[in-house]
């Protein structure tokens, strides 16, 4: 069995600090075998912002692998822009653009998607190098092995917005993530927390690829959404995401989701929303109540304190 912490959208220079603290006391409670950080580390590609970024990456009690979103490139100094816009994160994050851990159980491949020449600055995108390192990398590799991608951008819109931008060449993509039998590919970008099939989209793909999305764990930019990141356990045939979210004073429990693979295809066994019923309560099933206890429950006299 395998735990991997999916964190994205960190936004250093606009975080709010508790939240922050929080991820850190939770990731550590959850033992992850590895975290894995889908871009967007700073809100400005300043060094100030980077600086803020690396020293939370040190305090990570577990191994890390990370992709550069389009928010760690410069906008406004266009020169830097041009001549070198991923200065800062090769200083502050790392030189390794496409990052890889193979075991026994798990093969998880990182690819950079921000482009700093680009019509949309938000936009990203593959090309054809980095599409061919994805089949040297997993064509072949036995069924045993559970196979994630992870990339800034995604792959699967939010069930509600189908229109939304994709990563640029997806079109390009797919086949290979299908004939390569990819199983799950992680991103971020929209700070939305969502899970999905990416067969239930894209028609012309005959096989189940799974896909999570995460929220952005700390940034206080947030889309209606709570701060957020996906813990995915892996114990092949099956896989579980939870969303794990910030509630005030803890990040807790959510949503829960399990599928297993069958053939060709991850079917969904199980869902549940982590609310639970406040046992004799006045409030009976009063949402708020229920979320309220669950951060209790979690977070024990720290809630309390926060009230
Ligand atoms: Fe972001
Ligand atoms: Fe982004």
């Amino acid at each position: 069995m395998k735990r991997l912490a999916h964190i994205s959208d960190l936004h250093f220079g606009r975080i709010d600090q508790r939240v922050v603290d929080g991820l850190l006391a939770d990731l550590t409670a959850q033992t992850p075998d590895l975290i894995v950080i889908s871009g967007d580390f700073v809100q400005r590609a300043k060094a100030r912002h980077f600086e803020e970024a690396r020293a939370f990456l040190r305090k990570l009690p577990f191994p890390y692998m990370a992709v550069p979103g389009n928010h760690d490139i410069p906008v406004y100094n266009v020169f830097k822009r041009f001549t070198d816009p991923f200065g800062h994160y090769r200083r502050y994050i790392t030189n390794d653009f496409s990052p890889l851990h193979i075991d026994d159980e798990i093969a998880v491949l990182g690819i950079n998607t921000a482009r700093p020449v680009i019509m949309d600055f938000s936009e990203g995108r593959m090309n054809r190098r980095q599409i061919a390192r994805v089949r040297e990398v997993f064509c072949g590799m036995p069924d045993t092995v559970f196979k994630v991608l992870f990339t800034h951008h995604p792959f699967l819109p939010p069930p509600d917005l189908p229109k939304t931008q994709l990563v640029g060449r997806h079109k390009l993509v797919l086949p290979t993530l299908e004939s390569c039998g990819i199983d799950l590919l992680l991103a971020g970008h929209l700070h939305k927390a969502y899970s999905g099939d990416i067969m239930s989209f894209h028609t012309q793909v005959a096989r189940s690829i799974l896909v999570a999305q995460a929220s952005t764990a700390t940034s206080t930019r947030l889309r209606n959404e709570a701060n957020a990141y996906n813990l995915i356990t892996v114990a092949h045939p099956t896989v579980t995401f939870e969303v794990r979210s910030w509630e005030g004073a803890a990040f807790t429990g959510g949503l829960v989701s399990s599928y297993r693979k069958q053939g060709n295809r991850w079917a969904l066994q199980a869902q549940d929303t982590g609310f639970r019923p406040v046992d004799g309560g006045p409030n009976g099933s009063d949402p708020v109540a229920v979320r309220w206890e669950s951060v209790i429950r979690h977070a024990g006299g720290e809630a309390r304190g926060g009230a």
